[in-house]
């Protein structure tokens, strides 16, 4: 069975946002005060997301990511792992997490069924990720990454935004960071998401800043085969590198052609493309497999063939679609 959306992608990947909750506030995804929060009582809850996989297991969907928010601060989340690893069809289970309750959990996750992690790291200076998480400790953040590295959560990648003015001056020092570490940083493109328009104007920057970067300090990038999972990512090596720099351009060369995912919000909204407001509730069929199957392929049917951020080319922003913040459909 093959899920194939209007365009002939194929799509086998499904993300899930289990809680839209942070215990940081990093300043290009939420508000200062967060957001507003979902109550509890319209999340879905674990069993909902088990039917909803297991309907789409059925499908062709075999790549899970749980993402939040930050999915570590909901309750009894090894209990979801426990049950998305054992359901048939489901061969790589992944999350994104900002690493910072790791060290709690990531034995039992692994044990659990998870295959790997994402921890989010857009700087290496303690004072820089206290101004960009607005309160988290980079200390704990670095504790989560050995935590993850200890536990074998491999591949273990890195997803660091690069920013104009804020980050850009540390590309050199990530990169030292895979020369020692089998770690995958993949430096992300700023996008305009949620009501970030402006910040997006005065950070973006695009990622052949990096390889000229590398280039310039003799470091230069080489081309690498698909690591595990690697997505959209463009990876790379450098000269007696442990782990590798991965490149992703939702802006400058979106890959929106060879895109191969879904996602489900944490109030349970199946969204096909990050970037558009098209959703469809599964609440109403939440307890029908078929028609939960029927939804699924609907929403698929109707993918747009592309996203629209920054839609003129340059940096001013044309059009606007889901005004979601990045927290509240998952990364
Ligand atoms: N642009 C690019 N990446 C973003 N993320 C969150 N918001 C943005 C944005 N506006 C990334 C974070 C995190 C993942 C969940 O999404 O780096 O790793
Ligand atoms: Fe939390 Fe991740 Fe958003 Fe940062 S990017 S506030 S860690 S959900």
């Amino acid at each position: 069975m093959a899920l194939i959306d209007g365009h002939g992608r194929k799509h086998d990947y499904l993300r899930i946002s289990i809680t839209d909750r942070c215990n940081l506030r990093c300043v290009y995804c939420m508000s200062e005060e967060g957001v507003e929060q979902t109550c509890h009582s319209s999340i879905l809850s674990y069993e909902e997301i088990l039917n909803v996989v297991s309907a789409g297991a059925e499908l062709g969907i075999s790549k899970i990511r749980i993402t939040g928010g930050e999915p570590l601060v909901r309750k009894n989340v090894v209990e979801l792992i426990k049950g998305l690893a054992a359901i048939p069809g489901i061969n790589d289970l992944a999350m994104t997490t900002n690493g910072i309750l790791l060290p709690r959990f990531a034995a039992e996750l692994k044990e659990a069924g998870l295959d790997r992690v994402n921890i989010s790291l857009d700087t290496l200076q303690t004072e820089l990720f206290r101004e960009i998480t607005r309160c988290g400790e980079l200390k704990y953040a670095l504790e989560g990454i050995e935590a993850a590295l200890e536990n074998d959560l491999h591949p273990v990648k890195l997803n660091t935004v690069l920013m104009k003015g804020i980050n850009d001056g540390e590309v050199l020092d990530f990169i030292r960071l895979v020369r020692e570490k089998p770690l995958h940083v993949r430096f992300i493109e700023y996008m305009p998401i949620g009501d970030h328009d402006q910040a997006y104007k005065d950070h973006y920057l695009p990622l052949s800043f990096i390889e000229d970067t590398a280039q310039k300090a003799g470091l230069p990038l080489s081309p690498v085969p698909l690591l595990g999972g690697a997505g959209p990512a463009e990876s790379y090596t450098i000269p007696d590198g442990l782990g590798t720099i991965g490149l992703i351009h939702p802006i400058s060369k979106h890959f929106c052609d060879t895109c191969n995912r879904l996602r489900l919000t944490s109030e349970g909204n199946l969204k096909a493309c990050l970037y558009w407001q098209d959703e469809k509730p599964v609440q109403p069929v939440l307890d029908d497999k078929q028609a939960l199957q029927e939804l699924i392929k609907e929403v698929l049917s109707n993918k747009p063939v592309e996203h629209q951020m920054a839609a003129d080319g340059k940096c001013g922003i044309v059009k606007s679609g889901s005004m979601r913040r990045m927290s509240q459909t998952g990364g």
